[in-house]
Order: structure tokens, then sequence, then C-alpha cells
């Protein structure tokens, strides 16, 4: 069953009814002002960090679902018995005669119609602004004339999102309001420490206003019976402490036929410290250079301008690489959804969304050089900050702070490192950024680490400590030691945890000198590979040399201890003992190091990583997507962790952990199976799975970190959606392997290795400043390339870089 369809053409999602099994969510917001936007107009905004700067509220976990907003309520004061409702359908949930909510590239428009009353309003962030516009039309469908009155309602935090939940002894002191000229200003703690405020304000004369939430809902009552709505009147309160809210009451008289335009804006404003009071020796706020914004985006023309400067923007971004497949679900992945998904990846790590509620994380090493991976093209320049910011909290030994704080960028001490995968990620995406811009100025920045001044070396320095990092820590097997987790944080070998409510993060009981991870080997020769390729570029022929050695040595570890006779092992225990191996009882089988080893090229001369992906195949692969593990832990194991906590079926314990299955994609193609590589990329494609809805809850337009496994209570249902590294590696395992248009040191490479019934593609990509016209055509049913550019056959698969000032080159391959 569908709850909506997709606009391909307006690169929309269209829901067409209020509610979802859960709520669908958006973001809106590009650099620093973001928010988060339900389909019922839920969700909370936040200037740059979820946790420290946030501006409004919202109570997760609750029920009803998806409680606070931006709500705007509608009463009709004409009838002997006047009536009101939610034209999002929430917070009053009153039955709709229509209602359509259109999720697009960094905008929400909710429509509705009840008794004839016709709403429509648009969310979205102006490009470059700290603010977000609320534009709502209502128009007049009845024969006779309308008397309506418009109530807007958010519930302001007090800005640190935790703080604002649990320090109430405090908190219920601290609120302070403005209001002037219409315009509510919310400034709690403005008098002291903090030199910036939130305003909301409304294009239209107010009837009334509230700013204290109890005057406007009345005691003991919730957001869907508010008084002031149910009499029609404001109360004129300026909070005093409890809970700012902001709501302003305007009255529209509508003609037959008739429609009337109202912008609300919210939006976030700094002052110098030396200039937040006016007059200077009053605590009335500076509101000299906040008013130039207010008075520009009440303007309905200035609004319009904005909206379209965001349209363009994201068409800007959305061509640099667009594809026409005979598969539809792949299309409007690739050209739209999967690409978007990853620009709020890129922003958001794992931070704020339905399901993290903004306050638990900082930005992730490992995650955030995985979003790099398909992000990088999107906008280059930002992806270089991002890895110079992520280099900069590096540690002197090579490892890495598990994650850093978005406004701080300093590494997160409570969580520390020793993720003995971290650093290797930082290699993939820099060499990620190499292939795709050419830029090797890069590689000269100088970047301390631990942010230390003083301790700064070239960014290629930093390259190279990563790989010392694995190589200086080898266990028994000579494989890479696990530390505190791989990839997998579940898999905590050296937690030993058995009280309640410890970290199983940061818990260590063990030295650490004897487990081992074979996936960190497999990434490690996957990051190896980039390193001699990139050393090779710089001329550092010895170099290269001795990254050979280091990674045969492991190559050589992996095909031992490594491998179990069907597929390749999972790790090694704190006893020495193999996990993900036929001898174990559960757990007998891993996906990572098959995904991950064959993607590094391991088995593919020897037969082994086609027996390695026959046995995912049989063992892992469900209708779903393909498992974790199977089979999964039934207890918990003090020796493996967290990944035993979990009930069967659910998270790293055995659920369609989707991050992992790109990497089985990837490795498919690695043997040139482009039919099974592209059957598991439709198994979990969201797209693919719209009719699913009701099982799959989360959104059809995004991925989702999980999918609950064959050995769940009830398989099929995902969790998690929106910030997974999942958006960046379907992303790479689709456009870069299945139809293998990837950036190389040398040029745009063209190997596809798709699925067999195809008669071909065709693509458009923008690479280094030129634009590719890539026509691909099936001739036989291998994966052999044969090129021509601008007419001329050209050997291999790589298109060399075409002369300066070329900026179109037409691409002709036929596969065999
Ligand atoms: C989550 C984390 C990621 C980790 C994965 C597996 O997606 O963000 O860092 O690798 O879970 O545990
Ligand atoms: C990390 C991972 C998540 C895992 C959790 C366990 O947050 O992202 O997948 O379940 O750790 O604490």
């Amino acid at each position: 069953m569908r709850f909506g369809s997709f606009d391909d053409e307006q690169r929309e999602y269209v829901i067409n009814r209020p509610d979802t099994p859960l709520p669908w969510i958006n973001y809106l917001g590009t650099e620093a002002y973001f928010g988060i936007i339900s389909n019922t107009a839920g969700g909370y905004s936040f200037y740059k960090d979820a946790r420290l700067r946030r501006l409004t509220r919202y109570r997760y976990n609750n029920a009803p679902l998806d409680a606070g907003g931006r709500y705007i309520y509608l009463r009709d004061n004409n009838p002997a018995k006047p009536f009101y409702w939610s034209p999002t359908w929430q917070p009053t949930r009153t039955a709709l005669d229509k209602y359509e909510c259109r999720h697009g590239m960094g905008y929400t428009k909710i429509k509705s119609e009840l008794a004839g009353i016709v709403s429509e309003s648009t969310y979205f962030v102006p490009l470059g602004e700290n603010l977000e516009i609320w534009s709502l039309t209502l128009t007049n469908n009845r024969a006779e004339s309308a008397d309506l009155s418009v109530f807007s309602a958010i519930e302001f935090c007090l800005w640190d999102a935790v703080d604002d939940s649990n320090n109430f002894q405090r908190n219920y002191s601290i609120g302070e309001m403005e209001i002037l000229d219409g315009v509510i200003y919310h400034k709690s703690e403005y008098r002291e420490r903090r030199n910036h405020f939130a305003y909301f304000a409304c294009s239209e004369p107010l009837t009334g206003f509230d700013t204290q939430r109890e005057d406007f809902l009345g005691a003991y009552r919730g957001w869907d019976t508010p008084l002031a709505v149910e009499k029609g009147a404001s109360a004129q309160s300026v909070a005093a402490g409890w809970q700012p809210i902001g709501s302003h009451h305007v009255r529209v008289e509508l003609q037959p036929g008739a429609s009337r335009q109202i912008i609300f804006l919210l939006g976030y404003q700094e002052n110098p410290v030396s200039d937040k009071f006016d007059p200077p020796d009053s605590q009335t706020i500076n509101k000299k250079s906040v008013k130039p914004i207010i008075e520009r985006y009440l303007q309905p023309a200035e609004a319009a301008a904005a909206f379209q400067a965001l349209r363009v923007y994201w068409t800007g971004l959305l061509d640099k690489l667009r594809v026409n497949t005979p598969d539809a679900d792949t299309n409007r992945m690739v050209n739209i959804w999967n690409a978007y998904q990853m620009m709020i990846t890129f922003n958001f790590s794992r931070s704020a969304s339905y399901f993290e509620s903004g306050i638990g994380r900082g930005m992730g090493f490992r995650d955030s050089n995985q979003d790099l991976l398909g992000f990088t093209h999107l906008i280059p320049e930002r992806a270089r900050q991002r890895i110079l910011d992520l280099a900069a909290t590096q540690l002197p030994s090579g490892g890495a702070y598990h994650q850093y704080q978005p406004m701080t960028k300093l590494g997160n001490n409570d969580i520390g490192g020793n993720f003995n995968d971290d650093p290797l990620w930082l290699v993939l995406s820099v060499s990620t950024y190499l292939k795709e811009t050419g830029d090797w100025s890069i590689l000269n920045e100088q970047v301390p680490f631990d942010n230390q001044p003083g301790s700064e070396q070239p960014l290629y320095n930093h390259l190279q400590r990563s790989i010392g990092y694995t190589t200086d820590r080898l266990g028994p097997h000579n494989l890479p030691l696990i530390g505190r987790a791989d990839w997998n944080d579940c898999l905590n070998l050296n937690c030993f945890s058995d009280t309640p409510g410890q970290s199983f993060q940061t818990t260590t009981s063990k030295d650490g000198t004897v487990a081992e991870s074979v996936f960190i080997a497999g990434l490690f020769v996957l990051a190896a590979a980039e390193m001699i390729g990139i050393a090779n570029q710089l001329g550092n022929r010895a170099e290269a040399a001795a990254y050979e050695t280091e990674k045969a040595k492991i190559e050589g570890a992996i095909n031992t201890a490594g491998w179990d006779g069907e597929w390749f092992r999972r790790a090694y225990d704190n006893f020495s003992q193999p996990l993900g191996s036929i001898e174990c009882t559960e757990g007998q089988i891993y996906i990572e190091p098959q995904g991950m080893c064959v993607m590094a090229g391991l088995g593919v001369e020897n037969g082994n990583a086609q027996k390695a992906l026959d046995s995912v195949a049989k063992r892992l692969a469900s209708e779903h997507g393909i498992v974790l593990l199977q089979p999964a832990y039934k207890k918990y194991y003090l020796h493996i962790g967290e990944i035993s906590s979990y009930p069967p079926g659910y998270k790293e314990n055995g659920s369609v952990f989707c991050h992992t299955n790109p990497w089985v994609m990837i490795a498919e193609t690695k043997i040139g199976r482009g039919d099974q590589a592209f059957d598991y990329y439709k198994r979990i494609n969201p797209s693919a799975r719209q009719d699913l809805s009701e099982l799959h809850r989360c959104e059809p337009y995004v991925y989702a970190q999980m999918i609950s496994g064959t050995e769940a209570v009830k398989p099929g249902e995902a969790k998690n959606s929106w910030l997974t590294g999942t958006a960046a590696w379907n992303y790479v395992a689709i456009t870069q392997w299945i139809l293998g248009i990837r950036p190389t040191f040398d040029g745009l490479q063209v190997a596809p290795v798709i699925p067999t019934t195809w008669q071909g593609f065709e693509a458009e990509r923008t690479f280094r400043g030129v634009h590719y016209q890539i026509e691909v055509k099936r001739q036989g049913p291998g994966n052999q390339v044969s090129l021509e550019v601008d007419g001329k056959p050209v050997p291999g698969s790589v298109i060399p870089l075409p002369a300066e000032g070329v900026k179109q080159v037409q691409v002709k391959a036929n596969i065999w």
C-alpha cells in the first residue's frame, strides 16, 4: 500500500494522506539555519547545531507522534458555532476534505481544503539567510464570504536542547520576550552570555498575539485544543519565565473566490557583543540589523524570488550527474532523492532526524568520511573543507577522535578514539576528492593534529599516519587489532560489559592486543591501494613499493586466517577464537568482510570472491535486502558486546543494515555479475519499495539505516531513515560500479556492469568542469567496454582528460 507518489518532474514526493505510518520528514536549510519538517508540519529548527542552538521545541517519542511544529490554525468565525482546524492536519487532526503534502528539495508544501477554505503553505529557508519562510495562501471556494481567524504557533526552545528538557528549576524562570511592531522576539539568556535571539514575524497587521504557552492553550489543554483559538481571541500574553511561545492572530475576510497570502518568518539573529542593546544602557534587543531582513522577506515578491533561487540552486547541483536507464526507480533515486539525501547526510552527519534527537552526537569521523565518497562531486569546495576539518581532529598516532563537535570542530573527549577502522576512511575520502577534482594542492595543506597549534603537517602526512596506524597495530594472526570496534560499532570484543548503563562504545576491559578484525584488514587493502595510487601520482615510487609490501602482508593474513572455506571470517575475539565462521553456532557468516574484502579485490583471482558472494546469496540475502549476519545471536555474549544485546533481526544483530548492502553490490560488479548487483540494488531501493509502505513504514524517498531482518518479529520494517552512510554508498554502488561512471586520477572512466537485459543507458556528468554526454549500448552479454570519444576510438575504459578549453565531450561506450 502507498501513501503517496513521486512527481519526478517537480522533484517532489507527494503524500496524499496525513496519517503516514511514521512522520515522513524533509529538511529545510542549506548551510547554517536548518529545520526538519514532517508531512503535517511537525519538527523543529536550529542554527548550525541541533543541540546548542535550537530555536523551537519538539517532543521526541511522544504520543501522539510528532509533537511540536510549525503550526497554523484556521478558525471560521461565521457560523453560530464557530469551528477551527489545522490545515496541515496536526495538531488538531481534524478530518480534511482534501490533503496533499509535497516534499521537495529544501522545501515542503502542504495543501488542504476544509469546508470550502483552501490553504496552501510553503516552508523553506532562503539561500544564505538564517530564517525560514512560511508562505500561507488562503482561498475561499465558498459561494459566500468567509470571516476567518488565522493563528500561528511555535514553542521556543531555550537554546540548549538538553538543558531545555531537564533543567526546569532554572528554565521556568528565564524566559524573556519582546513584542514590537507585530514581531515576537525570543531573548531568553540574551541579557547575559548570549548575543543571539530568535524572531517570529508576520506580514499582516495583528489582531492579537500570545507568547506564554498556558495563556494560549489554556490550563491543562494541549496543542489540539488551544483556548485562544477556540475563543477566537489571543490573550496578548507576554511570557515571563515558564514556556515562551510565539503566536500571531490575524483576521482575514475573504470574498467568494478570493485569495490572500500571509507570510510568517521565523529567524535567528546575532548581534556583536558590544552592540547588543538599543539604547546601549537598556536591556532591549538592538534590532537594527534584523529589521531590514524582516522587512525584505515579508514582501511576497522577495519570498517568491528566494523560493525560485532555491529551485535553481538544486537544479544546478542535481544536473552534475543525470542518468536515463531502463529502470524508473534507479533514475529517480540517482537523479533526485539519493543525491538530495547525500546533501542531508553531509550537513548533519548523524545528528538531527526523526530518529536522531540532535542532542546525542557530533560528526562521526568514519561517518563523515564515508559521506564524502558520494557527496564530493556535488560541492567539491565544501568537501575540501570537511576533509581538512576531519583531518584536524586526527591524533598524532594516526588514530582519530570518533566524533567531533560541529560548532567547535574539536574532537569529542567523551567518546574519545580507538575505533581502529576510523583513520583508514580518511584515505578513501581524500582519494575520492583527488579523483573528482584533480586538486592535488589539498595534500600540501598544513593541518594540525588534535587541533593543536604548532602540530601542523601536510595533509599527506595525515594519510601516511592513517596507514601506519593499522600496520602498527597487528594482532596474533597478523590481522589488524579491532580496538573498541570497527565499522560495526556493536562488535565490542574488548568491552566485556556486565553493568547496566555502561557505554558499549567507551567501556574497555581488555588491553586490546588479541582481538582482530578481518573487516579492517579488507578496508586496509582497499585504502592501501588508494595510497599506492596517490604515492605513484606524486612520484613517490619507493613509498608506493613499501605500501605494496604492507598490502601484500595483510592480503596474506586475510587469505589464511581470514578465510573460512566458503566465506571470509569476520574477526578473532579476545580468546583468539574466530567470529563469522562455520565453527560458530551463531554469527556464522557476516556481510561486512564479504563486501569489503571483495571490493578490495581479494579472492577475485582464485575464486574465493565468487564463493564468498555465493554464500552471501545463499545465507544472507532476503527479499528485503541482505542481512548483516546469520544466525543472529539469541542471547547476550559478554565477549562479543552490544551486537548480541539486540533481539535477533534488529540493528547490528541481523537486520538488513543497509549501509553494507552496496559493498556487496560493488563486490558483485568486481566479479562481473551485473544481474546480481542490480538485483541487490533494487531490493533496498526505497522507491522500489514504495508499494510496501505499510510494512516499510519509513519514507519511500530516502534510505533508512536498517530494515528488520529475516529473524525479526516482523521482517521488512525500516527504521532510522535519512542519516545513514547508506546514502553515499548506494550512490557510489549504482553510479560508479553498476553504471560504471567513475572518476580516476587520469580521467573519467566508463566501465558498466549492468544487467544483461539492459540494452544500455545514457548519462550526463560534469567532471572537472567538462560536460560529458555518455551513451552506453549493449552489443553482447558481457562487460567488455570499447570507447569512442568525440567520434574517435580510445583504448581502455578511461576517457583521457580533454584539451584546455574543451567543455563538451561525447562518449559512446559499447559493451560486449
Ligand atoms: C551507524 C554509525 C556508523 C556505524 C554503523 C554500524 O550507522 O553511524 O558509524 O559504522 O552504525 O554500527
Ligand atoms: C552507534 C551506531 C548504532 C549502534 C549504536 C550502539 O550509535 O550508530 O548503529 O546501534 O552505536 O550504541
